[in-house]
């Protein structure tokens, strides 16, 4: 076994999953194999993102796994994050909530829903960890989970801390500008805007909207295309273009909303990959333009 595998066992608080099934970790389940790292702690990562650097093997960090396309052969070491979270936190309204990566937006939103925290409904029904989610500037209709992060903790490649201040230049859609190659988000300080006793409702009726139009029950990765403008939405030009239940492989365009893939059973990023490749072929033959994937794909 080569080095770097015994030096990430010997760490504290890493559980190495080589050469596993990967299948389960993502919401797509997109047929995949490879390596895994399962870390509980900051000082565990710190150490492990030594590890990994050190040896130049290359890595990337899964949250939900809901905005990526695992590869056949995950040629990345793959890491989830699983930090200790005190569920009490959140049994108060506080000014500010300092939270792990790992907590998951349902547990921030189901709060939200409790206490009717104002801004916070911009989370409602992403299926992301709060890492993943602040990672790729997550947002609904609502709005973007930029509008309530004050500070974010960014780990570095050698395992040092940094606290970056979030001003407007930090965010935009669907995108970061201040985590580098090989850093790691590990923790955030959020903020609400007030208690507003509008807010529950506000949620339910837009949980019931997204029921009523987006396919939740299939295994998918959410939107796969980042929409090009407000007017020139992903969805609706598919849609027209009649490319609704267009299937590659085990994979089909979803009937319910066009911007969604649905798995139909034992799909793999190549069928994912050949399924994009036509809808853009389309979508620039008759809008003249293709879209940009949203979500994360690396293909093999
Ligand atoms: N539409 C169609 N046919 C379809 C799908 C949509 O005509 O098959 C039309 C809709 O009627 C609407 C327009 O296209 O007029 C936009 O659709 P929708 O309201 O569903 O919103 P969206 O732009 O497709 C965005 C986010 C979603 C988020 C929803 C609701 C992006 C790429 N997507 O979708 O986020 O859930 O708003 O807040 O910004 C995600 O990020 O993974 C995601 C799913």
């Amino acid at each position: 076994m080569s080095s770097w595998r015994q030096n990430l066992e010997a760490v504290d608080g890493v559980l190495c999953k080589w050469n596993v099934d990967l299948t389960n970790l993502s919401t797509f389940r997109m047929s995949s194999h490879g390596s895994l790292l399962e870390i509980s702690s900051e000082a565990a990562l710190a150490k492990s993102l030594q590890i990994l650097n050190q040896y130049q093997v290359p890595y990337r960090v899964l949250g939900w796994g809901a905005n990526q396309v695992l590869a056949h052969e995950e040629k990345d070491v793959l890491i989830k994050l699983n930090f200790p979270f005190d569920q009490q936190t959140l049994n108060v309204v506080r000014e500010d909530y300092e939270l792990p990566a790992s907590v998951g937006l349902n547990v921030l939103s189901a709060h939200a829903l409790k206490f009717g925290l104002k801004g916070w409904e911009v989370l409602t029904g992403i299926p992301a960890s709060l890492g993943g989610a602040l990672f790729m500037n997550a947002g609904t209709s609502h709005g973007e989970i930029r509008q309530i992060v004050k500070s974010v903790r960014v780990m570095e490649k050698t395992g040092h801390i940094r606290n970056e201040q979030i001003t407007a230049d930090h965010f935009s859609y669907r995108k970061n500008h201040f985590v580098r190659g090989g850093e790691v988000i590990v923790g955030a300080v959020l903020f609400h805007h007030g208690i507003d006793a509008l807010i529950p409702d506000k949620i339910r009726h837009y949980l019931e909207l997204r029921r009523q139009s987006q396919p939740l029950a299939t295994k998918n990765c959410g939107c796969v295309f980042k929409n090009a403008s407000p007017t020139r939405q992903a969805g609706r030009l598919i849609d027209v273009t009649g490319l609704k239940e267009l299937i590659v492989g085990a994979l089909r365009v979803s009937p319910k909303h066009a911007n969604f893939m649905e798995n139909l059973g034992g799909a793999d990023a190549e069928n994912f990959q050949q399924l994009v490749k036509v809808i853009n072929r389309q979508m620039e033959l008759h809008w003249g333009v293709g879209f940009e994937l949203e979500v994360k794909a690396l293909y093999p």
